[in-house]
């Protein structure tokens, strides 16, 4: 078994083990990937300040993120077709962050459905909900997260159309799929991800299959997917959905001022500062720099996360810096999922615990609630001098 000290280790097991398809589909960004390459680099940017003397006795990173218990202020973000990456694998993550006391956040796009996740857990965990155009199934779908006790809903704001990833069309991860014969191949070499898929019943799109009119074979799953993504979401009906769900809400997908003060006034009770993983518009400035001016721009009306770039508990605890109140990670618990299925998110998420540990000691303090401004530097230039 290799010696697994950093989320990179997780990712080199991720890739070999798993389908090139679906290993490709994580490791995308939009178009030239600039905005995917710039949410890592520009953590690199910000250094850390040393400090000595200071008694690190009885450290601890447990926190709260919207008036939630957390062990660590670390959410495993909304992740499309992880159940694609290791057979059930929505169900293994949401187990492996139960017992780790962060938040799960099931993506709408799953491969287990709510049901599957809610009778395979004991805590309440979140749900992240696309807006379709079918009203009946939108209802349908916030009352099924209602049903499962989902204790918070991340509505996404940032893909009502989707951003082009060339991958994905190369490998024919397009509607209706159609992978190339190099990837069937390529399927072929891995067994082990094979064996585990042939031992389980979820294999399509959990939440949308009998669930959606007219949807029951994967053809029709696919054209219903393409064609349901409502462009028409807007802040009115933002604001309906939030009535609809009646309970705590997360808007991601925020990176400008101006919406998060939209998003605010809403009466989100928490935004996260996103550019989908760099997913979507290619050319975006990195969440990272963004944090800083919206958490100015909103204040405390509203608790602000950032996700997209991290990758160690060194990027949660700058970003907690910067004035975060929690950090989501997408790719690097799939990879840990990727590579040794449940085991491996867990070894993901104490591989940034224990990151963000010894390194908020280092810097002098002993609790993450503590962790303030004056434990980073950054850049005189970070937020970038752009001409509007
Ligand atoms: C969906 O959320 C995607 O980014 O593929």
């Amino acid at each position: 078994m290799p010696v697994i000290t950093n989320i990179d280790d997780l990712k080199r097991l991720h890739k070999k083990r798993t389908p090139k398809m679906f290993y490709d589909y994580c490791e995308s960004g939009a178009w030239t990937e600039q905005t995917f390459r710039e949410n890592v680099s520009d953590f690199d940017k910000i250094r850390l300040r040393q400090r000595v003397a200071v008694d690190m006795e009885g450290r601890s990173t447990a926190t709260k993120m919207i008036g939630q218990d957390v062990a660590m202020p670390v959410a495993l973000a909304p992740v499309g077709l992880t159940g694609m990456q290791r057979a059930d694998g929505e169900i293994k993550a949401a187990k492996a962050a139960e017992k780790f006391g962060v938040p799960f956040t099931l993506s709408t796009m799953s491969i287990c459905s709510i049901e599957e996740v809610a009778k395979h857990t004991t805590k309440p965990f979140w749900f992240q909900l696309y807006v379709m155009r079918d009203q009946q199934f939108l209802e349908n779908i916030i009352e099924r997260a209602k049903k499962a006790k989902c204790s918070a809903l991340v509505l996404t704001l940032d893909l009502q159309i989707l951003g082009q990833r060339h991958k994905d069309l190369k490998n024919g991860l397009v509607v209706p799929i159609k992978p190339k014969l190099g990837n069937l191949l390529n399927l072929s070499t891995k067994w082990q991800w094979g064996l585990e898929m042939l031992g389980t019943k979820n294999k399509s799109f959990g939440n949308i299959v009998g669930h959606a009119k007219g949807v029951n074979n994967l053809g029709s799953l696919f054209s219903w997917t393409a064609e349901q993504f409502d462009p028409r979401l807007d802040w009115d009906k933002i604001k309906r959905i939030k009535e609809m769900w009646g309970g705590p809400l997360i808007l991601k997908g925020v990176l400008d001022e101006e919406d998060a003060r939209r998003a605010a006034d809403v009466g989100a009770d928490a935004i996260i500062v996103s550019n989908h993983g760099g997913r979507q518009l290619d050319g975006a400035l990195s969440s990272i720099r963004m944090l800083e001016p919206i958490v100015k721009a909103v204040g405390d009306q509203t608790e602000v996360h950032i996700d997209s770039g991290i990758r160690s508990g060194q990027d949660v605890l700058k970003a907690m810096a910067m004035g975060a109140k929690g950090a989501y990670i997408g790719r690097a618990y799939i990879y840990g999922l990727g590579a040794m299925g449940e085991a491996g998110v867990t070894k993901a998420l104490e591989v940034i615990h224990k990151e963000m540990d010894i390194t908020m000691a280092l810097c002098g303090r002993k609790h993450i609630e503590d962790v303030d401004r004056d434990v980073v530097l950054v850049p005189e230039d970070f937020e970038g001098r752009w001409a509007k």
